[in-house]
């Protein structure tokens, strides 16, 4: 495949202006961003959710949340639908394991790029419910996969989200898309089964496809509550920064506009039918845990850290190379962890301030 001509925005905009797609489990923190990003870039985006993540509902009635913890979600939450209904976005409240209600959708909006984002998106919480994560992660994905089959004079090409997980513990401090994937534990295995099917349709039924493995994503409206946001709610609720091992741990972090706008770039440059791309998209530099703490102690000086034994089965991570992506895609973060992590936790102590100034008129 030759490097395509791609490197600028209007580029990408004109490639992609007027596409239909499709982002499956796209009222999550990845999918809103990225359906905020290609309708911006002139694609009509429909997303398809079954909210059970996302849930404005189960939000409220979280008894486990602290009273600003809820406040600042339902206003993520919010605001997420705010942004998207002022884009025009279609959104459908309907699940992906229904093949007769996913039918009917792919009827009426006839996709050209659909997205599979719908999974439990959290290691910890598949290991917990491992009947689920198989659920979300696979019979989508066999819905989704027959009804691309199915309508292959309009559909060109399937994105799956798949993760950094697939590699397992890295044996080098960077892995490149060439090495043998020895995923761990359920959600990293749903992840390389989910792979190697999507491949399976490309070579055995002409499908275009792109596998996306993306790292530690952080940014506005997350409520996943990964170690970025953690670390920023802990110290706003003057709870300690828990380092694990001195905090030497290390991930590939990256600011979520990087991602979508990468994931943009692999919409516009695929190579089409029967072509199967797999991208590293990432920041592509991996930091250490305590490098995180340092940047919110630097925009939250009362922040405290503390010490603690490393894990025993903490799984060794590292940087994922995005030689690929940035040579076929014309991919170039703009975001190292000192400009996006802090500008998130400016954003975040925020938007923990509008609750507590509501609360206190
Ligand atoms: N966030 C990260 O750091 C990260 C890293 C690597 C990979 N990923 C992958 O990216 C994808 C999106 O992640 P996210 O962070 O946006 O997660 P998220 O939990 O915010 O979003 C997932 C969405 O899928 C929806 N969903 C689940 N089951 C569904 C079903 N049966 N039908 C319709 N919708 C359904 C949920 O309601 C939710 O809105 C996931 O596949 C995840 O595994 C995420």
């Amino acid at each position: 495949m030759m490097p395509p001509d791609c490197t600028s925005y209007e580029t990408v905009a004109k490639k992609l202006t007027g596409k239909r797609v499709m982002l499956i489990g796209g009222a999550g923190f990845i999918g809103h961003n990225l359906a905020l990003e290609l309708s911006q870039l002139g694609a009509d985006v429909m997303i398809v959710d079954n909210l059970m993540v996302n849930s404005l509902i189960d939000n409220v009635f979280d008894s486990q949340q602290k009273p600003a913890q809820r406040g600042v979600y339902l206003n993520f939450l919010l605001d997420r639908y705010a942004l998207m209904r002022e884009e025009k976005i279609l959104l459908r409240n309907s699940d992906a394991r229904l093949f007769g209600d996913l039918t009917q959708l792919f009827d009426s909006f006839r996709p050209q790029h659909v997205i599979h984002l719908a999974a439990i998106a959290s290691s910890v919480s598949a290991r917990e419910n491992p009947g689920l994560c198989f659920d979300l992660q696979l019979i989508t994905l066999r819905n989704i996969l027959e009804l691309c089959r199915l309508s292959g004079d309009t559909v060109e090409q399937l994105v799956l989200l798949s993760s950094s997980t697939v590699y397992g513990d890295f044996k080098t401090p960077s892995v490149d898309e060439n090495v043998r994937p020895q995923p761990k534990g359920i959600y990293a295995n749903a992840k390389y089964m989910a792979e190697r099917l999507v491949r399976t349709y490309c070579h055995q039924h002409g499908l275009g496809v792109t596998i996306i493995r993306p790292s530690a994503l952080y940014g506005e409206r997350c409520i996943s509550r990964r170690v970025s946001q953690v670390f920023i709610e802990n110290a706003l609720n003057g709870k300690p920064l828990l380092l694990e091992g001195g905090g030497d741990g290390r991930l590939d972090f990256t600011y979520i506009g990087d991602l979508v706008n990468g994931i943009s770039r692999s919409l516009a440059f695929h190579a089409g039918p029967g072509r199967s791309e797999t991208y590293n998209l990432t920041y592509g530099d991996a930091r250490t845990i305590a490098d995180l703490a340092s940047i919110v102690k630097g925009v939250i000086p009362g922040a405290m850290l503390e010490h603690r034994p490393r894990a025993e089965d903490k799984p060794t991570r590292g940087t994922l190379s995005i030689d690929r992506a940035r040579k076929y895609l014309g991919f170039e973060p703009q975001w190292p962890l000192e400009k996006g992590y802090k500008r998130y936790c400016q954003w975040y102590v925020d938007q923990w301030e509008r609750v507590g100034r509501a609360d206190n008129r």
